[in-house]
């Protein structure tokens, strides 16, 4: 039996997301075993396991891309399997590899989610110029991806991830291709610009350190995706060198990798 999410719901009101007793198999593979958590609105959950334990599946049960074997999945109190098209603006997603098409400039990907949502040009202009300032990449507004460097990519990638103004951020090891620096400046920016405009973010990682920086709350994963370990990193498991280094040690453990 896994433990399940032990977190309260916030005052009693529908979290963001949630997953309940959720079982997904391809096949013969198990993919998720009896998974239970769920997000509130307007906090940061960090999913860290190995390779294959089943956190991209989530992810994609929440996006409703496909349902769940067994259980319940719901988002802002809808079944996204169900319900996809009514949930398509309020969930964004920001990938491994920053998906930016080549073709078009920095502005002109940062647009695209909002044009396909049938915003009118103008305002959809006006509303992607205003996240790339808030990504620091103004500059960059009229160069092409491949001009670009991979840190500002995934700038650009995120901007166009939040420009639809969704409720839900979900990211998929975003920060795992740029070096440390440049993921800490990121890491820092994007937590800044969640918090500053209330978003709930559900972010994979297998990076312990991410996680511990960025989250509110951790949940540790086992293959197939079940909760091993559940942390809520303080300001001081933070900033204080020791603490971070018992509680980084302590997810290792759980996770079953030398820290
Ligand atoms: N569409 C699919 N069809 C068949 N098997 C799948 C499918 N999607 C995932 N799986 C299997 O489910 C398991 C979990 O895969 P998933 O991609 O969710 O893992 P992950 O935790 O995201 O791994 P990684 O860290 O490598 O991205 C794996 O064994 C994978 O092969
Ligand atoms: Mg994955």
């Amino acid at each position: 039996m896994s433990p399940q999410s032990n977190a309260a719901i916030q005052n009693g009101e529908e979290p963001a997301i949630l997953l309940d007793s959720i079982n997904k198999s391809f096949g013969s593979v198990v993919a998720i075993e009896n998974l239970s958590f769920h997000v509130n609105k307007g906090e940061i959950v960090s999913f860290l396991g190995r390779t294959g334990a089943g956190k991209s599946t989530a992810l994609n049960l929440i996006m409703g891309n496909f349902g769940p074997t067994k259980g319940r999945v719901r988002v802002m109190g809808m079944d996204p399997n169900k319900d996809f098209k009514k949930l398509r603006q309020t969930i964004s997603v920001g990938f491994q590899t920053d998906r930016l098409l080549p073709w078009r400039t920095t502005v002109e990907n940062v647009e695209l989610g909002l044009l396909i949502l049938r915003e009118p040009k103008a305002q959809a202009r006006e509303k992607a110029l205003e996240w790339l300032d808030r990504v620091n990449l103004t500059a960059a507004a009229n160069l092409y991806p491949h001009e670009l460097s991979g840190g500002m990519r995934q700038r650009a990638s995120l901007a166009r991830a939040l420009a639809i103004d969704p409720e839900i951020l979900l990211l998929d090891e975003c920060f795992s291709q740029l070096d440390h620096v440049t993921s800490q400046t990121l890491r820092a920016d994007v937590s800044e610009v969640i918090r500053k405009y209330n978003k709930t973010c559900l972010f994979i990682t297998h990076r312990i350190d991410d996680a511990i920086e960025m989250a509110d709350r951790i949940l540790v994963l086992g293959a197939p995706a079940r909760l091993l370990l559940e942390e809520s990193p303080t300001e001081e498991d933070r900033t204080d060198r020791d603490k971070f280094r018992i509680l980084h040690d302590k997810i290792a453990a759980a996770l079953g990798v030398d820290a």
